[in-house]
């Protein structure tokens, strides 16, 4: 047990569907809010094996036998509590903390501790809302409409107007003061003083998706104080553009609707949340980054993008919703009436109309299809033309073909051109896309998205690459144009990671390094490196499948082929199906 951070046994638990991973070896079938099989655990002809999703449990009527999901594969595989961690954090690509002793254990211990100041404010905040000094504050949140179990659920709280009150209680609770400092709740001033970074603020917790909480927004009192929100820095325990707000609170009803709603704002979430529309998250004010969207993709495969509605279709709203259509969701945009946003919708028309709203979202790709139709003129033939290359660049980005000819029809339709015409010029700006490292013989054919971004990250974000990596074998590098590449990153100790990119370079030839460099530098966030890695075991069991089905074809040519041998490559396939599903899930 001691093997692994609770944390991350706690992002285990998360990802883990407990239904899908029972139904890699037990077929189950839907019944009311439980799926229902036949017990592995026992011999029988009647199903008393059900499975709750929500509360992660299984259980037998038959046998007796219960659990969660960790116990579930401990039963089945006959392993232990930490190889069922492994298991289920390798089937749900998460990446494993290395084994104890190659841990950094003063980096270990100081997330801990981090965790702790966090936990310790989160507190600490709550308990000052409700005293005589959170009064104001209090008030602000009932003039918001805020209700006292939101604010309950949502862990909000009140920095006092103090200097360094909240520095001296976690010192007091045993946080060294480097670490207060570290954690970001305290500010260092020259001559060593340390203070608190939110004073007289409303303070709202981020957390992780297990609910632990690791950063803090603080909205001010008054409109006077600046900026409007104050929020932690980033911190060995949070980056920003790896955490979605809310999370916590909404993944279970985001993976039921398979759609997770995006707003912008902390009290956005609030009201929304509060109004009833529970399948949401906030992005905080800036434009989604690919690490969030792959979160996102483990719960949903529909966003509706809910923003201000000056801001919809422009900006953050843009940047999100191409980001989100390469990451092969289907995205929609709620529109609200100009003015609103979320928060101010939901206190005037209610949670069932905001309900609505985001029920008759428009799919984002018609909304830009019209919006940009509308920026040309397509009664003349230069305006056309202009307006086809501009919804082709989109086009390429849909990385799922039937989406991508389904957007050709229409975009055929509106341009009045050929569908056949459009398809084919689709085809080929999908291909001319995939970005190559420039310049360089091994490295120049064409990356795939999981490969750019796993190199990208190992400059970017070293500490989560390397691990990531190291999941990797040889066959997965096998036959991509960064193998070599991402070989000679995999040789390097987990500790390597505060020397990159220098210890990477020095095994590199000149022109490897002038692409990488010029790559990670086009990156803005990387990308999270265990989905890559996730990515690339799909891509190569995809190889493999193939492989044996060229087989398979050479050998049903033959009147004579081997029975036996047909049976191995279908068993393979299938294999190698479940794994890719298993993987895509
Ligand atoms: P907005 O400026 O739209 O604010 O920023 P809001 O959410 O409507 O805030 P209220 O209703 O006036 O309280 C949207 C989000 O951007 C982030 C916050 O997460 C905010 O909720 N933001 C905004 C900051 O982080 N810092 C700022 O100074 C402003
Ligand atoms: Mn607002």
């Amino acid at each position: 047990m001691a093997l692994y951070p609770q944390s991350f046994i706690d992002e285990v638990r998360t990802a883990a569907d407990i239904v899908l991973v029972v139904q890699d070896t037990v077929p189950l079938r839907r019944a009311g809010t439980t799926y229902k099989g036949l017990c592995p655990f026992h011999g029988e002809k009647t199903p008393s094996f059900t499975v709750n999703r929500e509360r992660g449990f299984f259980h037998c009527f038959g046998c007796g036998v219960g659990g969660d999901v960790f116990k579930f594969v401990e039963l089945r595989d006959k392993v232990g509590f930490g190889e069922a961690v492994r298991t289920l954090a390798q089937r749900f690509g998460l990446t494993v903390p290395a084994p104890e002793g190659r841990r950094d254990p003063t980096r270990e211990a100081e997330r801990e501790a981090l965790l702790r100041a966090h936990e310790m404010a989160a507190a600490w905040f709550k308990q000052h809302l409700r005293a005589e000094a959170g009064a104001r504050a209090a008030a602000m949140l009932a003039a918001r409409d805020i209700a006292p179990d939101t604010v309950e659920a949502l862990g909000l709280g009140y920095a006092p107007a103090s200097r360094d009150a909240l520095v001296r209680h976690l010192i007091k609770g045993g946080i060294a003061r480097p670490l207060v400092v570290r954690s970001g709740l305290g500010l260092e001033r020259e001559g060593g003083e340390v203070i608190d970074r939110f004073r007289n603020r409303l303070m709202i917790p981020i957390c992780r998706e297990s609910g632990i909480v690791v950063a803090f927004g603080g909205r001010a009192m008054a409109d006077d104080q600046q900026p409007k929100y104050l929020n932690s820095p980033e911190t060995p325990i949070y980056t920003k553009g790896r955490t979605l707000y809310g999370l916590n609170l909404s993944r279970q009803a985001i993976r039921e609707r398979n759609t997770a709603v995006v707003v912008e704002g902390y009290f956005d979430f609030a009201q929304a949340w509060q109004g009833g529309v529970r399948h949401l998250v906030a992005t905080c004010g800036t434009a989604l980054t690919p690490a969030q969207a792959q979160t996102l993709r483990r719960f949903a495969r529909n966003v509706v993008l809910s923003f201000d509605a000056d801001s919809a279709g422009s900006g953050a709203a843009a940047k999100s919703s191409t980001l989100l259509v390469e990451e092969g969701f289907d995205v929609a945009v709620a529109v609200l009436p100009g003015g609103d946003d979320p928060d101010t919708f939901v206190r005037r028309e209610g949670g069932d109309a905001y309900a609505k709203a985001v029920e008759e979202a428009i799919p984002y790709l018609d909304f830009l299809l019209e919006r940009t139709a509308r920026e040309h003129d397509l009664a003349k033939p230069a305006g056309r033309r202009a307006f086809v290359e501009q919804m082709l660049a989109v086009a390429a980005k849909i990385p799922e073909a039937t989406a991508r000819d389904q957007f050709a029809d229409r975009l055929a339709h509106r341009a009045r051109i050929s569908e056949e015409v459009i398809r084919h010029e689709i085809r080929r700006a999908a291909v001319a896309k995939r970005t190559s490292l420039p310049g360089q013989a091994q490295l120049g054919r064409s990356l795939r998205p999981a490969e750019r971004h796993l190199l990208a990250a190992l400059l970017n974000a070293p500490a989560d690459a390397l691990p990531a990596l190291a999941g990797l074998d040889d066959e997965d590098l096998e036959g991509l144009a960064s193998a070599r590449v991402l070989r000679e990153a995999r040789e390097l100790p987990l500790s390597a990671a505060d020397s990159l990119p220098g210890a990477l370079f020095e095994r590199l030839s000149e022109e490897e390094v002038r692409a990488l460099t010029a790559l990670a530098a086009g990156q803005e966030v990387p990308a999270a490196p265990a989905e890559c890695a996730r990515a690339l075991r799909i891509l190569r069991y995809q190889r493999e499948r193939a492989d044996v089905q060229r087989a398979l074809d050479r050998l049903q040519e033959q009147p004579s082929a081997d029975a036996v041998e047909v049976d191995a490559l279908l068993q393979r396939k299938s294999e190698l199906q479940v794994r890719i599903e298993a993987l895509n899930a």
